[in-house]
């Protein structure tokens, strides 16, 4: 029998983390085994993991010597940052540069970096279309991924870049689901206008970064962005309706609107929501659906994800 590659999966009790864990749990023949990196270990969702099968291990990404130990003697690792967590995205840098460093000391031979698009690319610090944030960003959570990708390269790590999308889960953990209008009518509520959100459940990104290392070395330093669809806010109302067997409405507001809306994160948000839907054609043409559907078979529709998830939203 041979050995099994081991994958080291950095937020392992979260929602990336988390399905690239249940993928590789999920497919005991695949030849691969993991190890879930988590803070705590005796916490109740890192002792699921160890009953499912996974060597669970400590690291923080704040502390480059427990990556480089976790990383030890893994074929892999999927490395992955917490905005939201903090909101700073210079320490998202320095948890990215953590991962990389640590990444490279214990020779990795292939790292999955879960990453975003750096949107000063298309949107200049001095072009005004959108505020600057925080003194150096148009989309903080954004641009701090994409402009770390360059130090998994300059650790010379074999890295695949991997652009996410907007997860649906959203519509139940961020307070972004259907709410009630003055009218008592449901509406969701986006700055998209008429163009189209590449979105995903969160759990398919986890099996697709799966999909990834089950690829070997086809992805390494490639660039590749994921999407289970691609769809107007119309017709995600479409889809609540047709779910909750009552009208939701896309209820579309401009960007400076929603940048104004006061929660945690709401300017970031809406220019992220703008640059979406400025630069739809780029945004959704490199998140292609048959790439991720070849990665993970499994990928799943909005409306597939909305029928089983649907009694999980909150609705005021
Ligand atoms: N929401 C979206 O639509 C969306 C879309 C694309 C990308 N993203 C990005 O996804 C990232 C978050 O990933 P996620 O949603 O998978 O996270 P998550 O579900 O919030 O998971 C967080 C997990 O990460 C671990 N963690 C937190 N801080 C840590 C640290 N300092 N060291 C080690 N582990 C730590 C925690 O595990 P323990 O407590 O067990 O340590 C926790 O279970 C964000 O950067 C966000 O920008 C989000």
């Amino acid at each position: 029998m041979t050995e099994k590659k081991t994958i080291a999966v950095v937020g392992a009790t979260g929602a990336q983390g988390g399905g690239l864990v249940r993928a590789i749990l999920g497919d005991p023949n695949g030849g691969f085994a993991v190890r879930a990196l988590t803070r705590d270990v005796g916490s109740e969702k890192a002792r699921e993991l160890a009953k499912l099968g996974a060597e669970v291990v400590a690291a923080d990404v704040d502390d480059e010597a427990s990556l480089e130990r976790a990383f030890r003697g893994a074929h892999g690792a999927f490395c992955v940052t917490f905005f939201w967590a903090h909101f700073s995205p210079e320490k998202e840098a320095a948890e990215a540069a953590a991962m990389a460093k640590a990444a490279r000391r214990a020779a990795v031979p292939h790292v999955i970096w879960s990453t975003l698009e750096d949107t000063r690319q298309w949107v200049p610090l001095g072009d005004d279309r959108m505020p600057t944030l925080m003194g150096n960003y148009k989309v903080p959570h954004f641009d701090s991924k994409g402009e770390s990708n360059k130090l998994f390269t300059a650790e010379g790590v074999p890295t695949t870049f991997l652009l996410t999308s907007f997860y649906w889960d959203n519509f139940i953990h961020f307070g972004m689901g259907p709410k009630k209008g003055p009218d008592g009518k449901l509406a969701i509520t986006l700055p998209m206008g008429d163009k189209k959100l590449p979105g995903i459940a969160a759990e398919d990104i986890g099996r697709c970064a799966y999909g990834i290392f089950r690829k070997g070395s086809e992805y390494v330093g490639k660039t590749l962005g994921i999407a289970g669809e691609h769809l107007t806010g119309a017709q995600m109302a479409a889809a609540f309706s047709k779910a909750l067997g009552q009208p939701v409405r896309y209820n579309e507001v401009p960007p400076e609107a929603y940048r104004k809306f006061g929660f945690p994160g709401a300017e970031d948000l809406g220019n992220m929501f703008q640059f979406k839907r400025d630069f739809e054609d780029y945004f959704c043409g490199v998140r292609r659906l048959d790439v991720s559907r070849s990665l993970n078979p499994a990928l799943q529709a909005f409306d597939a994800w909305l029928a089983k998830n649907k009694s999980r939203i909150p609705l005021d």
